[in-house]
């Protein structure tokens, strides 16, 4: 027998060979267009996410698009102000068929306005929280909706240090983001039994547009590293609340253990 009638007699080896086709990772970041937002947006279309960014300055969200256009992912800008509630359910239906397979969704919409120590300004108060509250919810509401019916997703809220005791800074903001940090602990308790994971995200300074003009922001750190971690959180399902940097949440402790009588006497 030759060689060759050597190799064709040979029984013949089969070799699995799977379809390699990548899979598809859909997120959407509402608050795109600046700061935490933009640079989530940049991290996740560098590891191949599609990521849906809305904000209201369709400019920024264009700009970030055609930044991110050579990474691996790709952005789909939306402008859309969060204030306007009603038109939230249409948004997010066509931002999920174009980005499709959404498996991570990120509020990190946010405004502090400036408030003086004196200051009690009801409309200042009620911009708040429409956009970190009452926009917030109604956006949750809809990734809440999409991953119930998934039974999939994670779902990540940027709330702030700032909600974890009334200061006297500005009242509102500290509010809102008390109360943007209950609304996700109750959408973690109903979602969790269905494979849904809700993450509570808070940051303490973080150089930003919002903080530019502020002298001091003690320990603060940069907008990439804080979407480094806030993504690696998501990603890791974990935590339910994490603190950016983890170091904040020795001080929150602290901070949440002075009795009133002594805070209330208190300059933080
Ligand atoms: N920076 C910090 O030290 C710090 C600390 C703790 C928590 N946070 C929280 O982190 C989140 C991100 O803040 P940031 O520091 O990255 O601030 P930022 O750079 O000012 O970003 C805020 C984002 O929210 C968007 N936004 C504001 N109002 C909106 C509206 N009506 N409709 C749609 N989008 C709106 C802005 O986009 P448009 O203006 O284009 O709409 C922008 O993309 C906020 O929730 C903030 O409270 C920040």
């Amino acid at each position: 027998m030759t060689d060759a009638q050597d190799w064709q007699d040979a029984p013949v080896r089969r070799v699995a060979v799977k379809a390699t086709q990548p899979k598809r990772r859909g997120a959407i970041v509402i608050g795109a267009s600046t700061g935490i937002g933009a640079e989530l947006v940049r991290q996740l279309a560098r590891q191949g996410y599609t990521v849906g960014a809305v904000a209201r300055r369709e400019e920024l969200l264009l700009a970030l698009q055609e930044e991110m256009k050579l990474e691996p992912g790709r952005v789909v800008p939306l402008a859309q102000d969060v204030t306007d509630t009603e038109s939230i359910p249409a948004a997010f239906e066509s931002l999920a068929r174009e980005v499709e397979s959404v498996e991570l969704f990120i509020y990190s919409a946010g405004i502090m306005p400036d408030v003086g120590p004196q200051e009690y300004d009801t409309a200042k108060d009620l911009a708040q929280i429409e956009v970190n509250l009452a926009g917030a919810m109604a956006w949750c509401n809809q990734a809440a909706r999409l991953f119930l019916s998934q039974r999939s997703g994670t779902l990540v809220g940027i709330g702030s240090i700032a909600g974890d005791r009334g200061r006297k800074g500005n009242p509102a903001y500290h509010a809102t983001k008390a109360g943007f940090a209950t609304y996700l602990e109750s959408l973690r308790n109903r979602l969790s039994e269905v494979g849904v994971h809700v993450l509570t995200i808070k940051p303490g300074g973080v150089h930003t547009p919002m903080t530019a003009h502020l002298d001091k922001l003690p320990m603060a750190i940069s907008a990439d590293r804080a979407a480094a971690t806030i993504i690696g959180a998501a990603q890791r399902r974990f935590w339910n609340t994490r603190y950016v940097p983890l170091r904040w949440w020795a001080v929150a402790l602290v901070i949440k253990s002075i009795p009133s009588f002594l805070f209330k006497r208190m300059t933080i």
